[in-house]
């Protein structure tokens, strides 16, 4: 049967083989899908070891993404710009490489949440792995404009600077603020989205608390107690909270048709998943 992993340290808490599993069921596909924890200095060896075994693509998560994309002989342009790799499927010799996350949250933030992007302002919250994985294909939904704020302005210059030609020829008002930015301080947002892992440490909301609109969307990327401080934050001034767990299910649905050729239903995979974590 063919074979598909997701690769990560820690991997244990993931959700892949589940949401894969079920995708294959609904779509009458044959596969097996597994998590794999590589060792921390070893994410190399085993890609090249499930590699030779037959395995036909994975998923790769923390925090071999920027790795996987080194690993890669070809890749997705957005992968060239983010930097980072959540995909891979093989093809004999050759490793293509996706980066499907930015995908997966502009499908759950317009189609599952009925938030368009087209035309509004959009605040992105981190710089790290997670914010350059979402920033190419949020700049292709053409917002007008679109600031990332991170606590090291340097990185949200650099990946901000990496997109600037895509931000230009999407017409989006591409900049890069520190978190002390008085533009931060005397402007709301139709859409935040928290990408950073501040809710992670301490749980503190690294940005003032009018960036947010009554009734516009407040997004982070996490899912469970994760989310939960920024969520919070967010409905106590008005604003539509969502956490990640749509993204989720929707970037495993990128990598299963690239994978598959077909598009899994990913609507009641979620409300599944949802209740299953509930
Ligand atoms: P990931 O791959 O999940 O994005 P990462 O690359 O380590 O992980 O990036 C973490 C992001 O969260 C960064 O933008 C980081 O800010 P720095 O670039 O300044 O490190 C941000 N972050 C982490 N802890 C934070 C905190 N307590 N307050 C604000 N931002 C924080």
């Amino acid at each position: 049967m063919d074979t598909y992993c997701v690769f990560g340290h820690p991997i244990e808490h993931s959700k892949s083989p589940w949401i894969h599993a079920r995708f294959a069921q609904l779509t009458h596909q044959s596969l097996v899908y597994h998590k794999t924890l590589a060792p921390l200095d070893g994410f190399a060896s085993s890609l090249q070891a499930f590699q030779s075994q037959g395995g036909k693509g994975c998923n790769v998560t923390l925090p071999f993404k920027s790795q996987a994309a080194a690993l890669a002989t070809r890749c997705s342009p957005r992968v060239s710009l983010a930097l980072a790799c959540n995909t891979l499927k093989f093809d004999g010799q050759d490793i293509y490489g996706d980066n499907t996350d930015g995908l997966g949250l502009v499908t759950d933030l317009v189609r599952n949440a009925g938030c368009q992007l087209q035309g509004k302002s959009v605040l992105l919250i981190g710089a790290g792995g997670a914010a350059a994985g979402v920033l190419g294909p949020l700049l292709c939904e053409k917002p007008q404009q679109l600031w990332v704020t991170n606590r090291t302005v340097d990185k949200a210059r650099q990946v901000v600077q990496r997109h600037a030609a895509l931000a230009m020829a999407e017409g989006v008002d591409c900049l890069a603020l520190s978190l002390q930015d008085e533009k931060l301080f005397s402007q709301s947002f139709d859409v935040v989205i928290n990408a950073s892992s501040s809710s992670l440490h301490q749980g503190q909301i690294p940005v003032p608390d009018s960036v947010l609109k009554q009734g516009g969307m407040a997004c982070d990327l996490m899912y469970g107690p994760a989310a939960q401080g920024f969520m919070q934050w967010a409905e106590a001034h008005g604003a539509q909270a969502r956490d990640g767990l749509g993204m989720l299910v929707e970037q495993a649905a990128e990598s299963f048709e690239l994978w598959r050729g077909v598009r899994p239903p990913t609507e009641l995979v979620l409300a599944e998943l949802r209740a299953l974590l509930a």
